[in-house]
């Protein structure tokens, strides 16, 4: 069963072919119209999302199909304890794909092994979001006509910010790629996204706290929202969230073609005065999501057959996962999974929530 849970498991001859297909459809919507008759999305949100959710279900309708799911988790029985396999198993037998968005950080991975039907990552946690880069990737793509030869500034939240996660791993693999990672010093990139996607001067990146002398250098800037549901502490969340506001007065030593993005929802890190410049991409961005869904919808469905691409990972038992945002912290019948990174350290990482992990002292 075909699943897509990390942004990685598609190759870039597949990405291609996916934002192919969504300039198809936006060109000739009517063409597919029925393409998915008689079929049904499930939209298991366990967390909020207004583009996501509503995006997924306008492309399952706009391919003629229908779509069940809840959008918050108190109105399901995972409300009384039930588990996401459990979950996920039973809306197999009532669908014939899902979306699911989950606050624990590798919920989606639990899902693709319970699941019958093919399980899109719609969120988990601050993990990835490999749905929204290919709304990202499909605008880049639109703005910029190629995926190559970008310097690409990513500000904001990068420690949780899974959108960001998810679109290094993505712009890593094209030539060219340059990025410049803007956010206070308690924000920046985990190093598990660094280790895996730009380890080893494999891609040229540079860190800095101060978004204005960044700005000329830029083609893209990403902005995003300082992540409140995912600090510990409220008053760390209240000290952090205005550490950058994009003004119109920033923007002017800017590129004329810089295109800004933003995965939305905005609180106030771009001023509404942005929304009326001509570089301000986002909520043309938004709307392509609804394109590029579509264009998944209808390859994972045609591949359902076809096997998943697995996750490295072995059962371990004398290593368990520390990182309190993932899904073994929460589901503890989980067997605990990990691929060794570094045999020489014996250092390894937990194959749901990629973070790191090292055997207990013994
Ligand atoms: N970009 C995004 O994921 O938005 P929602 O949280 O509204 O789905």
């Amino acid at each position: 069963m075909r699943s897509l849970i990390d942004i990685l498991e598609l190759t870039t001859a597949e990405i291609d072919e996916l934002i192919a297909v969504a300039e198809d459809i936006i060109a000739d919507p009517a063409k597919y119209a029925e393409a998915c008759k008689g079929k049904i999305l499930g939209t298991l949100f366990f967390e909020p999302s207004t583009r996501t959710r509503l995006s997924f279900t306008s492309a399952m309708m706009s391919l003629g199909g229908n779509v069940l799911g809840f959008s918050d988790s108190t109105s399901s029985s995972a409300s009384k304890g039930e588990s996401v396999a459990d979950t996920v198993r039973m809306v197999s037998a009532y669908s014939d794909i899902i979306a699911m968005r989950h606050p624990k950080e590798g919920a989606p991975y639990v899902a693709a092994k319970a699941a019958t039907v093919p399980i899109i990552n719609a969120g988990d946690g601050g993990h990835f979001h490999p749905t929204q880069t290919l709304t990202d990737l499909l605008t880049i793509k639109r703005k910029k006509g190629s995926l190559h030869n970008l310097t690409i500034g990513l500000c904001g939240d990068l420690k949780f910010g899974r959108t960001v996660h998810s679109l290094i791993a993505a712009m890593s693999r094209y030539t060219g790629i340059k990025f410049v990672l803007i956010a206070p010093e308690e924000l920046k990139l985990p190093g598990y996204v660094k280790y895996e996607f730009l380890g080893d001067g494999k891609i040229e990146y540079v860190e800095t706290t101060d978004l204005e002398a960044a700005m000329p250098e830029l083609d893209i800037l990403y902005m995003t929202r300082v992540q409140q549901e995912r600090f510990a502490s409220h008053d760390e969340y209240l000290r952090l969230k205005d550490s950058y506001i994009l003004t119109a007065d920033k923007l002017h030593n800017a590129k004329p073609d810089l295109c800004i993005m933003h995965p939305l929802p905005r609180v106030n890190e771009i001023s509404v005065k942005v929304d009326e410049d001509p570089r301000a991409c986002y909520f043309e961005q938004a709307k392509n999501g609804r394109y590029i869904r579509m264009a998944l919808i209808l390859k994972l469905l045609a591949e359902k057959d076809q096997p998943d691409t697995p996750r490295a990972g072995e059962a371990m038992a004398d290593i368990v996962c520390s990182n309190p945002r993932c899904i073994t912290s929460t589901e503890q019948e989980l067997p605990h999974m990990f691929r060794c990174v570094d045999e020489e350290h014996g250092i390894y990482r937990c194959a749901y929530c990629d973070q790191k992990a090292y055997p207990k002292k013994k």
